[in-house]
């Protein structure tokens, strides 16, 4: 059954911009997260608190935070490798922050250097952190269907992290196709799954558009009640580990999406496409957001 409304979590300031090899300036980072809130997104992955030397689009992320017209009711979190992003991110006043844990060993290890079971373990101490700062904490399952390095992953694979980090009281998990190889039955079947075993924790999702089946994976999570979902602004983003990946599915489509199948987002469309073609002036490069390119139905039909 259809979620009765659909919180999207805006990943374009981290997700989008970590894969740009120019320096996006920290005024335009700050410009696109508040036309972004204008437009009535409640959730923005504003940055990543990493290492600046792996990432160095990410350096400014505290000034970002610090810079940004704070939006009482726009919530800002942001992407953390470890314990020692979490205190940077309170420190920089995030409202809360998501700890990325890869399904298999080889991608956590090139990612954060550490093994899936140190992750995992890393949450100890993140949940302290979180709860004496008094914000939120979601961990994000990512390769959850497949690896560039270890092929197809098995359902039960991010199925039983999830249940570990459940284990530990953690009650937000999102589930993350990173590199775009989960189809809408696998993601069906992962979702209802989850939410089965698992009804206590709030589950969202993160889709990649690598192979076309970004808004039918979507649908498919939608139908088994699925309320929350990353996207980035017109479909910004990749994977930095794989060569070919692809970005979010982008949010001005998913937006979309919600209103012709009667599911309000609360977020205006042409404010999202706003932030969009911000972007898009400064990357010099059209993006791939269907709804950027062509407009809404409405807009054609002038409704
Ligand atoms: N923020 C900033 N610096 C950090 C950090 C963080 N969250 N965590 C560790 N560091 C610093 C350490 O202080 C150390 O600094 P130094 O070289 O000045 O002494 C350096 O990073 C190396 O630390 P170490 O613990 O040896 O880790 P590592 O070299 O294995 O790197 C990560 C681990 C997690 C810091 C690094 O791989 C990283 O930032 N990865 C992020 C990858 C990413 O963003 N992927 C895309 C999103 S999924
Ligand atoms: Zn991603």
């Amino acid at each position: 059954m259809f979620p009765s409304n659909v919180t999207i979590v805006e990943v374009g300031p981290r997700d989008g911009f970590q894969m740009e090899k120019t320096f996006i300036p920290t005024d335009l980072k700050v410009d696109i997260i508040n036309t972004v809130a204008a437009a009535g997104v409640r959730v923005i992955e504003a940055t990543s608190f990493v290492n600046p030397k792996v990432i160095p689009q990410m350096a400014d992320s505290a000034e970002v935070l610090s810079r940004i017209s704070r939006n009482a009711s726009t919530h800002y979190t942001a992407l953390i490798p470890n314990a020692k992003g979490a205190q940077r991110a309170i420190d920089a006043k995030c409202n809360s922050v998501r700890l990325v844990v890869c399904s298999t060993e080889t991608y956590n290890q090139r990612n954060v250097g550490m093994s899936v079971a140190q992750s995992i373990a890393a949450c100890d101490d993140i949940i302290r952190m979180t709860q004496a700062a008094g914000i939120g904490f979601e961990v994000i399952i990512a390769l959850a269907f497949g690896c560039p390095f270890e092929g197809h992953v098995a359902e039960a694979v991010p199925v039983t992290i999830a249940h570990q980090l459940a284990a530990k009281g953690i009650t937000s998990i999102g589930i993350a196709d990173s590199i775009g190889t989960g189809n809408p039955v696998q993601v069906r079947r992962m979702m209802s799954r989850l939410r089965a075993e698992l009804p206590h924790v709030h589950f969202s999702m993160h889709i990649h558009d690598t192979r076309g089946l970004g808004l039918a994976n979507v649908f498919a999570a939608l139908e088994c009640g699925i309320d929350t979902f990353d996207s980035s602004i017109g479909g910004l983003g990749g994977c930095p580990i794989m060569v070919g990946g692809t970005g979010n599915v982008p949010t001005e489509d998913v937006v979309n999406l919600c209103e012709e199948i009667g599911i309000p987002t609360g977020i205006h469309i042409e404010g999202v496409c706003e932030a969009s073609r911000k972007i898009q002036s400064f990357l010099g490069r059209a993006l791939p957001s269907a709804i950027l390119r062509s407009g809404t139905r409405r807009q054609l039909f002038k409704m």
